[in-house]
Parts: structure tokens; C-alpha cells; sequence
């Protein structure tokens, strides 16, 4: 069962309905592209940049965050994550065994939390480099993280207490909404439904323009006309209270244009080729796990 939380704003103020005196510090190992948008959206939610730090080995990703924020930037990770309440570990999988080991001395003292976002990663696998006792919040974020509209999934080991579990979430928050998880495994699913989920709409929005190319209307207007739909469809149900099956049913005039339309998708047997293709996703995060494990 997923709880999921709709993003309201940041931590202004929030760390003492938490308990703590200051707000969090919060490094980032790795400075990339998912980093530097979790670091705008904290800025814009309030968080003070003297309290966020960031380390990465190449310096023309420090400069550009430094442009979003007056951050501290460091090359070297133990130095940017010295004095931090919050670490997020912001790289690529194939060097989180690297960047994991390069904190562990931290981590271990200053018992912070530690947020991975990095895809395929388990817990075990990196309280096996970060000892024991060390308190994990595994992250799957998506690519709309990058423009404020992110969905992440959000699963916690039993070391994290419930104030860091609190952070971890306002963390996330500021790039979209949060669903926390029972289950490390139920991660994969996240990963096959919101994780790869925006590569699926803009397969079937490229599908709509060829569609709309070939009923001879131009390429540009036929972009422009799916990508406003998809919008507005997203906005109408999400600002509803009305079921997802009734808003279709109200496009549906019996006998209509759209009734036809989906009789064909249903036909050509649209849901069971959406479960098989999300069935395959989940398939392959698990895989990835045991073998990044
Ligand atoms: N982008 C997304 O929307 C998205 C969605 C879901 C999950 N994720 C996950 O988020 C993580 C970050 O993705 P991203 O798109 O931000 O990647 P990215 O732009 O490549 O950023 C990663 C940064 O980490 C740096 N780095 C490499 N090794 C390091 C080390 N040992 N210590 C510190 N920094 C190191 C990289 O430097 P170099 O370039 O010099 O190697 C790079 O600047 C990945 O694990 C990805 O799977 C991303």
C-alpha cells in the first residue's frame, strides 16, 4: 500500500515542527542533473543555501549549480557531506559502490540520513558499505523531477526515524508529489509504472502525431494539439474528484467519434499490451537489483 503525499511547499519553518533549532544541511554527492533540480526546488521552497553543499568530480557541473545557488561546492565527497543532517546520492548506479564508500566515515559518525535516488540500488547493498546501523531512505524519482513535476516512490529501512523520514519526503517535495511504500520490492512497480512511466506517454503522444500527420493535418499543429490534450486530460483529472472511468464516459458520446475510437483501442487489446509492457519493467528492475546487488 502506497501513501502519497502532494507537494506543499518546503521546509520554511518545517525543521521545528521537526525539532531541530536550524533548518537540515543537506549534501549532494553528485551534481548532475537530477541534483541541480532537487537543489532548485529546495532554494525555491525556502531552504537557505548555506545549508545545502554538493561534491562531484567534474567542475563544470559545480559551476552550473553554483549559477541556480551560492551552494558550497566541494571535489571531494567526505568534504561536502562533513557537516550534513541529510546526504543524497545523486550518481549514476554504476559508481554508487564508489561514492557510498567514499562517505562511509561520515555517515557512520555523524549518523545522517542517507537518500539514494539511484535506480536498481537495494538497501542491503548499501548498508553493506555504510554499516549496520546506517539510516536509508531508496528513492525512484522520474524524469518530470527535472521541470517540478516529478513522481517518486519512497521506501525506508528501519533505521530511519520517523522526523527522517519526515525530511526525506520534504526533500523530495520540492520536484513533485511523494508515495512512500511498505515494501523495497513494491519499488520495482513505481519503477515500471511512474519511473519509465514518462518514456510511455510520449510513445503514444508520437503515436497520436503520426496518427494526426496521416489524417493530413500538419506536423507541427498535430504536436502542438496532442501535447495540450495530454496536458489537459492530466490537469482535468487530477483536479477532480471524478473517477478516471467517468471522465472517459463523459468524452464518450454513445454513438460518437470517441466511442469509436476506443472500441478500437479495446479491441486491439490496449490494456493487456500496457500490463505486459509494465509487467516487463518491473521484471527488469528486479533484475537490475540482483545484478547491481
Ligand atoms: N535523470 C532522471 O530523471 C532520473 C530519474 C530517476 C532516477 N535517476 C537517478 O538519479 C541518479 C542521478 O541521475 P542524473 O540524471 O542526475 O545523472 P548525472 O546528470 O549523470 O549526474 C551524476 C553526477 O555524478 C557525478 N559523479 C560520478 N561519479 C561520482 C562520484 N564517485 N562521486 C560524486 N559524484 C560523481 C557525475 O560526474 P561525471 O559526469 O564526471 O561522471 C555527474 O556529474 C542516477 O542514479 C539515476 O539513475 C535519474
Amino acid at each position: 500500500m502506497a501513501a502519497c503525499i502532494l507537494n506543499d511547499g518546503f521546509f520554511s519553518g518545517k525543521h521545528m515542527a521537526a525539532g531541530l533549532s536550524h533548518p537540515p544541511h543537506i549534501a549532494f554527492v553528485g551534481a548532475g542533473n537530477m541534483a541541480s533540480s532537487i537543489i532548485g526546488g529546495l532554494i525555491e521552497s525556502g531552504h537557505p543555501a548555506e545549508c545545502i553543499s554538493a561534491a562531484d568530480p567534474f567542475p563544470v557541473s559545480l559551476e552550473r549549480l553554483r549559477e541556480i545557488a551560492p551552494v558550497a561546492t566541494y571535489s571531494d565527497n567526505l568534504a561536502a557531506v562533513q557537516v550534513a543532517d541529510i546526504i543524497i546520492l545523486a550518481v549514476k548506479p554504476q559508481v554508487m559502490a564508489a561514492a557510498t564508500d567514499s562517505i562511509a566515515t561520515a555517515v557512520q559518525s555523524n549518523r545522517s540520513l542517507v537518500i539514494s535516488i539511484a535506480a536498481g540500488v537495494t538497501i542491503a547493498s548499501m548498508q553493506a558499505r555504510l554499516g549496520p546501523e546506517a539510516a536509508i531512505v531508496r528513492c525512484m524519482p522520474n524524469t518530470p523531477a527535472l521541470v517540478g513535476c516529478g513522481a517518486s516512490g519512497l521506501f525506508a529501512n528501519d533505521k530511519t526515524s520517523a522526523k527522517q523520514r519526515e525530511f526525506a519526503q520534504l526533500v523530495l517535495s520540492a520536484v513533485g508529489i511523494t508515495c512512500w511504500v511498505e515494501s523495497e520490492p513494491e519499488l520495482d512497480a513505481i519503477t515500471a509504472l511512474s519511473g519509465s512511466g514518462p518514456a510511455y506517454f510520449f510513445l503514444f503522444i508520437e503515436a497520436m502525431v503520426d496518427a494526426g500527420i496521416a489524417l493530413g493535418l500538419d506536423a507541427k499543429t498535430a504536436r502542438t494539439l496532442a501535447l495540450q490534450t495530454s496536458l489537459g486530460a492530466s490537469r482535468m483529472a487530477i483536479e477532480s474528484d471524478v473517477d478516471l472511468v467517468e471522465l472517459r464516459r463523459r468524452v464518450t458520446s454513445p454513438g460518437g467519434t470517441t466511442e469509436r475510437a476506443i472500441q478500437s483501442f479495446e479491441l486491439d487489446g490496449l490494456r493487456k499490451i500496457v500490463a505486459k509492457a509494465m509487467c516487463a519493467a518491473a521484471d527488469r528492475a528486479a533484475e537490475m537489483a540482483r545484478e547491481m546487488g
